[in-house]
């Protein structure tokens, strides 16, 4: 109908108790059994669980906000200031400003919310300016680095996915210290993190990569320590540190993501045969 909004899915909105996009992750909040609530994210109509942020509605209507620090498998820390937003005529952090109710308007591109943006973008790119990402942000927002805030650019943005990540799969092995321009992503007293298993979460994880890491004949070399990369029992791969696989315990897999994946298959198959008409004889023949 003219004037009126958009909506984002078919029906108006998402059914009541649909996941959100990454709700299945770690960092989610369970929000299954709240009421939904409705509102607009740039004029587009939609309806999420109460609690769902501007991020995720945004996401549900298929509208981009550029973020850094956010990964929906972990807590959100708002650390990048990238996904600012507009609402109730003030600036939002998206990824962690909650819908509680219902009428809220959401803008994702208004005037100020592209002046902040480019701001901010102007700061991240003084930290990291060889980053990927952050390079393709800067030239999409016509961004060039502050030479005010120009000082021993090091890679690292300071949004802490890795320690989170970290955290999140169990040694909590670094973490980032010290203020202002000398924060930094390290081990306990500046030094190679003792807790450390080289399971890579953190490097995966950051944004920037600005975490190296290498794998040359079996040996895995991260965060200056080394470790020896266990063979899968089933194909020989080396994919997970014998150290990782100790932190996981006596029951841990060594088998490699793919043939878990392939047995996983495997299984799943017997089960279903086992349901099928005669199945249970045409598995013995096998
Ligand atoms: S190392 Fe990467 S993930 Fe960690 S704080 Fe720096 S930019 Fe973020
Ligand atoms: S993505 Fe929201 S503050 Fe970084």
């Amino acid at each position: 109908m003219p004037g009126e909004p958009d909506s984002c899915a078919a029906g108006g909105g998402v059914p009541a108790g649909a996941a959100l996009p990454g709700e299945a992750g770690a960092g989610s909040r369970p929000r299954l059994a709240e009421p939904l609530v409705e509102g607009t994210v740039d004029g587009v109509r939609v309806a999420v669980p109460r609690g769902a942020t501007i991020l995720e509605a945004a996401r549900l209507c298929a509208i981009e906000i550029p973020t850094l620090c956010h990964h929906e498998g972990l807590p959100p820390e708002g650390s990048c200031r990238l996904c600012l937003s507009e609402t109730r005529g003030s600036l939002a952090v998206s990824c962690m400003y909650p819908l509680r109710e219902s009428g809220f308007a959401a803008l994702t591109r208004s005037p100020a919310v592209l002046e902040a943006r480019r701001y901010v973008l102007s700061l991240l790119v003084c930290r990291a300016p060889r980053a990927p990402r952050i390079r393709k942000l800067a030239d999409e927002y016509g961004v060039s680095p502050d030479p005010r805030f120009m000082r021993d650019p090091d890679g690292c943005i300071r949004c802490g996915r890795c320690v989170r990540a970290c955290r999140a799969s169990g040694p909590e092995a670094i973490a980032l210290c010290g203020r202002g321009f000398a924060r930094l992503v390290t081990g306990p007293f500046g030094r190679p993190p003792e807790a450390c298993v080289g399971c890579l979460a953190c490097a995966l994880a950051c944004p920037t990569g600005k975490i190296a890491f290498s794998e040359r004949d079996g040996v895995r070399r991260i965060w200056e320590r080394e470790f020896e990369l266990a063979p899968c029992p089933e194909c020989g791969k080396r994919a997970f540190t014998r150290e990782q696989l100790a932190f996981l315990g006596g029951g841990a897999s060594a088998l490699c993501h793919s043939c878990r994946r392939r047995l996983m298959a495997r299984e799943l198959g017997k089960a279903a045969a086992l349901e099928a008409p005669g199945g249970p004889a045409l598995l013995r023949a096998l």
